[in-house]
């Protein structure tokens, strides 16, 4: 099992561009990664380390690659007492729901169990034309938080 699960959910490609430039920062420090964007549950790990990317669409709403994952952990309450995670949100501020995604996904992972490490970043996309810069400089404190776990 790689040391960090990254698990994107994305419409327009920018969760997964930031997901993908955290997974190559990840290995320069020494962590094995896997990358899944919007995966089923029957394919995450229940247990280790995850950092869940993603964006927001809709009013609010998960994206579509992410929304089986999200009603699975809602409908079937896997046993995720065995994971740590990190959140990134991206969306944009113009949305009163400003990135409400990352915020359900972020319940819902703590009812199944899992415990955040970190705070979430929301980045907010009118502020961060690139989101891969706010999510490297992130990433280089949540991950000293991993050696505490
Ligand atoms: C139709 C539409 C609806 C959106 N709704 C929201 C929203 O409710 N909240 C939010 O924070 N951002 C919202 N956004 C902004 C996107 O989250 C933002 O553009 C993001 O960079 C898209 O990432 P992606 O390329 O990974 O899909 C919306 C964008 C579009 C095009």
């Amino acid at each position: 099992m790689a040391d960090i699960t990254l698990i994107s959910g994305s419409t327009l490609g920018s969760a997964e561009y930031v997901a993908e430039h955290l997974a190559e920062k990840l290995e320069d420090a020494g962590f094995s990664s896997e990358m899944l964007h919007g995966p089923m549950i029957d394919e995450v790990p229940t247990e280790g380390i995850w950092l869940v990317i993603s964006s927001t669409h809709g009013a609010g709403d998960i994206p579509d690659n992410l929304l089986p994952l999200y009603e699975a952990l809602l409908e079937q309450k896997p046993d995720l007492s065995k994971v740590h995670f990190g959140a990134i949100g991206i969306g944009s501020r113009e949305y009163d729901t400003f990135c409400g995604a990352i915020d359900k996904l972020e319940a819902a992972l703590k009812a199944c169990g899992a415990k955040q490490v970190g705070e979430t970043l929301r980045i907010n996309v009118l502020e961060h034309e690139i989101p891969e810069d706010p999510a490297e400089i992130w990433l280089g404190s949540w991950h000293l938080l991993l050696r505490d776990l």
